[in-house]
């Protein structure tokens, strides 16, 4: 099997903007991650220190920032799942100087693209002063975090440009479900052992084959209920609470369209007070504990007049959703929801006539604290 990213892979192409170059590549991206990740016999395949470290934590502490926290907040769902150890999840910028209280046996992981995030570098010095085993997952080999940090996983996504970062914030989800799979088979966990993650990562880059190719439609929706709009919302629960999360950043910093995610639940708690006629609302539903809930949750906002578009996986999929996901382990399912998310800021953006690569104000890599 020979590896399909593209060599050449800093250029734009025919591509107009790297944004969509780079959602595009995602596919690419969960098939790198399973090349390298998984041996000929299709073992996870995890350097052993790293299992041998963590599987003596008795907590797991993720810190990071931006898209990274989103990615961590999914990460957190998969840990705990899979593994059975307690995992935290906070931004770097509120760490470094409140450091969070610790376990008898702590270990950290580092979620960052760039490996130079400067608030998350503070945390990993006080974590070094205090001798506390750390891990970063990092896009950039050498980076300063991977340096710093004791170990290293690469994240496999090849180089991310656009300051919006879309596949890196999947290759992070993947790598961290390869973590879960070889800690919790280290673990003896039922869960980990029976879980096919190879199959699953396949499954994830087939169902985001089909989002790609079908991004017309999500350009469709961009135009009719966001572009116009001055405010927007995501809304989820489970783990479509922590891609709403990232819907909601993704749409906003390219868009400008002021949105947030929330809680589906939270609404009624306040911000339904915003929702007025045309209001947009995103909504996923994939969460199988939570799907009927969500429903509810929809109908309180399209009776305020909201344009309620949902998401929904196969599974929980009504007639007149706006966009079905294929079936996919609820665990992975977020590797699927955020494609259309994604899409829905690029055309956003672009159809707005902005910037889509070079959102105002924003950089890359925020060196500074
Ligand atoms: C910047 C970027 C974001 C990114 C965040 C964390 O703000 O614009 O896209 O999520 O930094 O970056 P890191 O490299 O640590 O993942």
């Amino acid at each position: 099997h020979v590896l399909d990213i593209d060599p050449n892979a800093a250029s734009k192409g025919t591509y107009e903007f790297y944004m969509l170059k780079e959602i595009d590549e995602q596919p690419s991206v969960m098939r790198k991650i399973s090349q390298t990740y998984f041996d000929e016999n299709d073992d996870v395949k995890v350097d052993p220190k790293i299992i041998d470290s963590i599987s003596k934590a008795d907590r797991i502490y993720i810190y990071a920032a931006g898209t990274s926290y989103h990615a961590g907040l999914v990460g957190k769902t998969m840990l705990e799942h899979y593994t059975g150890i307690p995992t935290e999840v906070g931004l770097a910028s509120e760490a470094g100087y409140h450091f969070p209280m610790m376990s008898k046996n702590p270990f950290f992981i580092f979620l960052t693209q760039s490996g130079e995030t400067a608030d998350s570098r503070v945390v990993l010095k006080e974590v070094n002063k205090r001798n506390i085993p750390s891990l970063t997952i990092t896009n950039v080999e050498g980076s300063t975090l991977s340096r710093e940090a004791d170990y290293t996983m690469l994240l496999e996504a090849g180089p991310e440009i656009a300051v919006a970062s879309t596949k890196a914030y999947t290759a992070q989800i993947a790598v961290q479900a390869v973590l879960a799979k070889a800690l919790g088979e280290a673990l003896n966990k039922a869960e980990a052992k029976d879980w096919n993650l190879k199959h699953d990562l396949a499954i994830a880059a087939e169902g985001m084959q089909q989002l790609v190719d079908s991004k017309e439609s999500l350009k469709e929706i961009a135009d009719k209920y966001l572009i116009k709009s001055r405010n927007a919302f995501y809304i989820g629960r489970g783990i479509d609470y922590a891609v709403a999360l990232e819907g909601a950043l993704k749409l906003k910093e390219v868009s400008y369209i002021q949105t947030e995610g929330f809680a589906a639940a939270e609404l009624k708690h306040g911000t339904i007070s915003l929702i007025e006629k045309d209001t947009p609302v995103i909504a996923l539903i994939n969460d199988p504990a939570t799907a009927d809930l969500t429903r509810g949750n929809i109908q309180e906002v399209v009776s305020r007049g909201a344009n309620v578009v949902t998401i929904a996986g196969k599974d929980f999929a009504r007639e007149g959703d706006n966009v079905v996901l294929p079936t996919i382990n609820y665990y992975m399912s977020a590797l699927l929801t955020v494609v259309p998310a994604q899409l829905l800021a690029y055309y956003a953006s672009k159809d707005k006539g902005l910037d889509v690569d070079k959102p105002r104000n924003l950089a890359k890599s925020v060196t500074v604290e």
